[in-house]
């Protein structure tokens, strides 16, 4: 069974000590919910302090981002090799990287490849946009970004990455792709990919995520479907009753899964 997660993407929120307060008051109340691999993503700048907070606990700490280079002249960026010890996934090729800091293919490709190296989980975030979307594009684009994304990376280290369905029309817009929508996309696209790219076995064992105006009164059916293994949550992070909520749907809807 894949192991469900909710990754909470804080994005340009919370200074150092909100940060730290925060995680000090999500901690108790995610602390439970084993089952669900829970992770939290702070701003670079809070990843130590929200680190330190949730230290000894199961709850994982992410960066953003995670630049290829070990180190150089890359003002703004911060290395894979630098997060070693300090995080231990990296969101990579996130649709606001790749619309705001002209994040492409192939240096998404480039950070997988850090990541890993660097004992990193990446978190693939792959996804079409609106108008790919009524194009009827979203499988080429979407397909295309998850062969692109994993180009030379072996089967071997398939199992530590995590990828995430994001249709950027559904991101931060309250718009979210319906289930059946996700379910498809991750189940006939993203993971047919894996399949071609690694065979049927590989690909049953990679966690794919959605994101999107993941709220909890929309997250439990997501989490019915069975190819979806959890969620990439930007806005309902940021609150704790919130991606606690998500947390305990996560939980629950997969147990019930696993059961039936
Ligand atoms: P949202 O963001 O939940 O606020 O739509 C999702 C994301 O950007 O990962």
């Amino acid at each position: 069974m894949r192991v469900p997660v909710i990754a909470g993407n804080w994005k340009m929120h919370k200074s150092v000590a909100e940060s730290a307060t925060f995680a000090r008051e999500l901690l108790p109340s995610i602390a439970a919910y084993e089952s669900v691999e829970r992770i939290v993503a702070p701003t670079f700048l809070a990843l130590t302090a929200v680190a330190e907070a949730m230290r000894g606990s199961g709850v994982r700490v992410s960066a953003q981002d995670a630049h290829f280079e070990p180190q150089g002249a890359y003002t703004s960026q911060v290395s894979a090799a630098m997060l070693k010890g300090i995080a231990s996934h990296a969101i990579v090729g996130h649709s606001e990287c790749r619309a705001w800091l002209g994040e492409t293919d192939e240096r998404v490709n480039l950070k997988v490849k850090a990541a890993l190296s660097s004992d990193l989980t990446p978190i693939v975030a792959v996804g079409e946009n609106l108008q790919q979307y009524e194009a009827s594009e979203t499988f080429d684009v979407v397909g295309g970004q998850v062969r692109a994304a994993l180009q030379d990376v072996e089967a071997a280290d398939m199992c530590r990455v995590i990828l995430a369905y994001e249709p950027v029309w559904a991101i931060g817009t309250g718009r979210n792709a319906s289930a059946e929508i996700a379910r498809n996309v991750i189940g006939d696209c993203v993971r047919a990919t894996l399949a071609e790219l690694y065979g049927a076995g590989i690909s049953q064992q990679v966690r794919i995520l959605y994101g999107g105006s993941v709220k909890p009164d929309n997250m439990s059916q997501y989490m019915a479907e069975q190819e979806i293994d959890g969620a990439l949550v930007g806005g309902a992070s940021l609150d704790v009753e919130d991606f606690t909520a998500l947390v305990a749907i996560a939980a629950r809807e997969k147990a019930a899964g696993s059961n039936s």
